[in-house]
């Protein structure tokens, strides 16, 4: 199966109520543990590739391995541009042969976060690309890119609706008190502004942050309208845990499928947990 764009599966996740989640893939064993994972619990999924991983596996081994996970998994997988940065490089994924992007304008100008955002749709959706955008900062750490808690601020539910309405995305991260990598304390979601944008809006809401959100937390999320949530730290921790404790255990090792195949073997279960906790098991 080719990969698909997010449409496939994001108008249903939103009318039956469960997620879709994006896992962010950096390198060979992420991309062969989230599809593992995916073909064992029948889910549709999301490669989710920041610039800083593009950069670090480059973009032919990344469109290659996304489109070699379709193929043997006969799953709908959507592969995602995570946090672009500028129109350019949106287009340059397209081109490569990405099935969406993400497009971050979040830190313009609400007026200007509008228009730059309108302008990837209008192209992605011409060449058949789906489009997330983002509204309210984020906080946290991921790449490059990193927000610190004073500066994050929670989207305007009123803004987030028009955001929608003049821009056509096909989801919409919106900042609702989630934030990127590992959290000291519990995070207070604002499940009121999810229902406030979700309900007026056709498409779902998306959660970035998703590592270490509670389970509850994140089912809730789910009932008040969110549809796709993004998750990479927790497998980042998951598969470095891994390698970590077995060169503890053996400091002679030296053939790296001897620390990765297990460390693989972590972060499919990380995933496999998410896909059942989001409901998009059976769901492909
Ligand atoms: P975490 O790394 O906190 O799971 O967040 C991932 C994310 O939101 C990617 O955009």
């Amino acid at each position: 199966m080719p990969l698909v764009t997010m449409n496939d599966f994001l108008p249903r996740a939103k009318a039956n109520r469960f997620a879709v989640g994006q896992f962010n893939m950096n390198n060979l064993e992420f991309a062969q543990a989230i599809t593992e994972a995916g073909i064992a619990e029948k889910a549709p999924f999301i490669f989710g590739v920041s610039e800083g991983a593009l950069k670090y596996m480059g973009m032919e081994n990344t469109v290659a391995l996304a489109e070699a996970a379709a193929k043997k998994s006969g799953l709908p997988i959507a592969l995602h541009l995570d946090h672009g940065s500028t129109f350019e490089v949106a287009m340059a994924c397209i081109r490569a042969g990405f099935s969406s992007v993400m497009f971050d304008g979040s830190h313009h100008p609400f007026e200007e976060n509008i228009k730059l955002t309108r302008e990837v749709v209008r192209a992605a959706h011409a060449m058949g690309v789906s489009v997330e955008g983002e509204l309210g900062t984020i906080g946290g750490v991921e790449d490059d890119i990193s927000v610190a808690e004073e500066d994050a601020n929670l989207a305007k539910p009123e803004e987030a609706i028009r955001f929608y309405e003049e821009t056509g995305v096909d989801c919409v991260a919106i900042a609702v008190g989630t934030a990127h990598g590992m959290y000291k304390g519990e995070p207070k979601i604002h499940y009121d502004i999810i229902e406030a944008v979700a309900s007026k809006i056709p498409v779902p809401v998306v959660l970035h942050g998703g590592s270490g959100v509670p389970d509850d937390a994140i089912i809730k999320s789910i009932a008040a309208g969110v549809g796709k949530i993004n998750v990479n730290t927790e497998n980042q921790v998951a598969m470095t845990n891994v390698i970590r404790e077995v060169l503890n255990k053996d400091g002679k090792i030296y053939d790296p499928r001897k620390y990765l195949v297990p460390a693989r073997n972590a972060m499919i279960e990380v995933v496999r947990t998410k896909m059942r906790l989001f409901g998009s098991s059976g769901q492909a």
